[in-house]
């Protein structure tokens, strides 16, 4: 499996899904959310509606509709508040539930924002960490996926999961990981 990163847009993408940082509701709302359901169009919501929410670090599957992907995970990841509220442990759940919803069905790749790092306020350098040690992981496993793709929207994001990437990989050869 290849660990990727894009600058750009997560509603591009042509992977088989691309995953959406949701709220409990499903219903939409801002960030990534708004962008999606804005070019998914209006039967998302619908599909969504049936879904009856979700909980926070756990993911549901739609379709994706006018987007290029086959499907949309949508995680839920934490609202950060001080790190000692169980937030690194949810947010690495809404990314491995996430990666088991693809291989349940039987999907190739996948691409992922940088779930709870915007309006849930987790900061961008902990969350890269705990999004890549997931997708480290996963790798390590050999998950039946070919891509893992990072979409990141701006350059301060992307520049901060890439170089978490290189820590993390570097700490793993080190035998330093924490
Ligand atoms: N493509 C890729 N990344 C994006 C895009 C995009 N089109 N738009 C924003 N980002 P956020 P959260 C980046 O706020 O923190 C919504 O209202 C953004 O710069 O979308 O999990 C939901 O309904 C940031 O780095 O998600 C929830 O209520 C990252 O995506 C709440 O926000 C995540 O920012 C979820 O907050």
């Amino acid at each position: 499996m290849d660990i990727t990163f894009v600058l750009g847009d997560i509603t591009d993408q042509n992977t088989d899904a691309i995953v959406n940082a949701a709220n409990n509701s499903l219903l939409g709302g801002g960030g990534v959310d708004g962008a999606i359901h804005k070019k998914a169009g209006p039967l998302l919501l619908e599909e969504c509606r049936k879904l009856k929410g979700c909980a926070t670090g756990s993911a549901k599957i739609t379709k994706a509709y006018a987007l290029r992907s086959k499907y949309i995970i949508h995680a839920v990841g934490p609202v950060y508040k001080d790190g000692f509220n169980g937030e690194s442990v949810l947010l690495a759940s809404a990314y491995k539930r996430s990666i088991e919803l693809a291989i349940e069905h039987n999907l190739k790749s996948i691409s992922f924002p940088a779930i709870s790092a915007g309006a849930y306020g987790y900061p961008v350098k902990e969350a890269a960490l705990i999004a890549l040690g997931v997708a480290l992981k996963a790798k390590e496993q050999n998950v039946p996926l070919d891509e893992l793709r990072f979409v990141l929207f701006n350059d301060e994001v992307y520049n901060t999961f890439k170089l978490a990437y290189k820590e993390l990989k570097e700490g793993i050869f080190n035998g330093t990981t924490p």
